[in-house]
């Protein structure tokens, strides 16, 4: 039985009762009497259990000399109540078996704080602590929340491809896909066209499965897409990894108005969801990474997001007052620096921003009138900045080929995405949440690479 399970036992009142756990001890108290205790985790949930073990167990003193930190054990015996302070109940072993021991000198995780940084060296033994067991769950909690939102409304998950020809967003930050012979390589020297050896063609990594998306949107209805994508963006921010999960949906039908209303109910919904799902993961947050943490969720769900055009934010920060690192004009790509004035000092909430100049914005997002801005949203939260990107995408056949020309794209690479335009066009929309990003504002964690089990980011990929 996992102790998730052992303490829902607890909460509905029946403790007494024999159970068979297995998990890894966090520490081991031995005392003279011929009896230890043992404190063992499974990461099913937060909640440890001190299991005690006298000399009525075959082979104690063997099993107890064999165990230390870290060791894996499973043990059969009956839930009691505890006397002791600190836990309500306890377990007393009438067997008990040690199925991994641990080298004490070497094993890296001791009962004590270990920083991130260490900890990420580690990135194969931290789940087994409080916080990254935590993570793990919250993580799992998300997902499911983010499935069961749109499966309840409709939408069908969809699949795109991890290996394309097409770059989405444009800014050359693409991984590319080689069956490149080293060896080979080494001998020729010359220039060889490794890219396009197995496809015939340059292939890379997704950088977004959205235009893949917007074929089923412009045929199956509502749908979205969800997985991992891939940046090759050399940025060593706590903000940004080399591989990501984003979730998109893509609807037909929706102007740019329907998707921020979308867009703001779920995130309102999942997270919502999350605190009803991991409410003592949440608390651990809370009281141990950031103090503001659930207050600040609780704001998010409880309270309308602000909706501003790109020119008003651009205002409202020029006329601030503020010293930012990086001045602010209209044109600027907005920095983590000023998003973070939006949402926390100024209007203490998150704030989608809309319309947002053509120059710094992917080919697809339809044009406004105005000839300078696109119907582009990004949804920014406090602490974290920019959590969503999406548009109303460009329907009109004409007026993309053109903005493609501007981009510097080749229509002909594009065909397949033009059909759409060609046959039955309409209006569509759709948006990218970043899982982590996501997941930074839930747990109050401060970098996005404990946020996510083997963190890739440049010059890392050891797991
Ligand atoms: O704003 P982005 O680049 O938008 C797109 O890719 C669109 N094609 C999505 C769509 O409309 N279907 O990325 C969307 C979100 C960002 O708001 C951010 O949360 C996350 O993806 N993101 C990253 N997360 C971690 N590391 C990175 N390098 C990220 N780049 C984007
Ligand atoms: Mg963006």
């Amino acid at each position: 039985m996992t102790l998730s399970k052992i303490a829902k036992l607890i909460k509905d009142g029946q403790p007494e009762q024999p159970v068979e756990v297995a998990g890894w001890v966090r520490t081991k108290r031995e005392s003279k009497q011929a009896f230890a205790f043992l404190e063992l985790n499974d990461g099913s949930s937060m909640a440890g259990l001190q299991v005690i073990v006298d000399d009525s167990v075959p082979g104690f003193a063997e099993s107890i000399k064999a165990i230390t930190t870290g060791a894996s054990v499973r043990v059969a015996g009956v839930l009691k109540e505890s006397p002791g302070k600190g836990q309500s109940i306890e377990l007393h072993a009438a067997e008990l078996a040690v199925l991994g021991t641990a080298d004490a000198q070497n094993y890296p995780l001791q009962k004590k704080r270990h920083s991130f940084e260490f900890l990420r060296e580690i990135a194969h033994l931290r789940p087994r602590t409080n916080t990254f067991g935590a993570i793990a769950r919250v993580r799992n909690a998300l997902c499911a929340a983010i499935h069961n939102f749109f499966q309840s409304r409709g939408f069908l998950y969809i699949h795109t491809p991890v290996i394309t020809t097409s770059d989405c967003e444009g800014a050359g930050t693409m991984f590319q896909v080689t069956t490149l012979d080293l060896a080979k390589l080494a001998q020729v020297k010359t220039e060889i066209d490794y890219g396009q050896d197995f496809f015939g063609k340059q292939a890379s990594l997704t950088v977004s499965g959205q235009l893949e998306a917007e074929t089923f949107a412009s045929s199956v209805g509502d749908c979205y897409t969800f997985g991992p994508t891939f940046r090759a963006e050399n940025s060593n921010t706590t903000r940004h990894l080399a591989e990501f999960w984003m979730v998109e949906p893509e609807m037909p039908f929706y102007e740019l108005n329907d998707n921020m209303d979308l867009a703001e109910s779920f995130i309102r919904t999942v997270l919502a969801d999350v605190l009803a799902a991991c409410p003592e993961d949440m608390e651990f947050f809370n009281l141990r990474i950031e103090k503001t943490i659930l207050e600040t969720l609780h704001n998010i769900i409880d309270n309308d997001f602000i909706r501003l055009p790109y020119t008003e934010a651009v205002e409202i920060l020029q006329a601030s007052g503020q010293e930012f690192e990086y001045p602010v004009s209209w044109g600027i790509d907005l920095q983590s620096e000023h998003e973070r004035f939006l949402t926390e000092q100024h209007f203490k909430q998150p704030v989608i921003l809309y319309d947002y100049p053509r120059s710094i914005k992917p080919f697809y997002m339809r044009c406004n009138e105005d000839g300078k801005t696109v119907r582009a949203m990004d949804v920014l939260v406090p602490r974290v900045g920019e959590i969503i990107g999406g548009s109303q995408r460009e329907e009109r056949l004409d007026v993309l080929t053109d903005r493609m020309a501007e981009c510097g794209l080749e229509t002909e690479d594009y065909w397949w995405y033009l059909d759409l335009r060609r046959y039955g066009s309409v209006p569509h929309s759709g948006f990218g949440l970043g899982l982590e990003r996501t997941l930074l504002l839930l747990t109050g964690m401060a970098n996005i690479r404990d946020v996510i089990p083997f963190p890739r980011t440049p010059k890392n990929a050891e797991f």
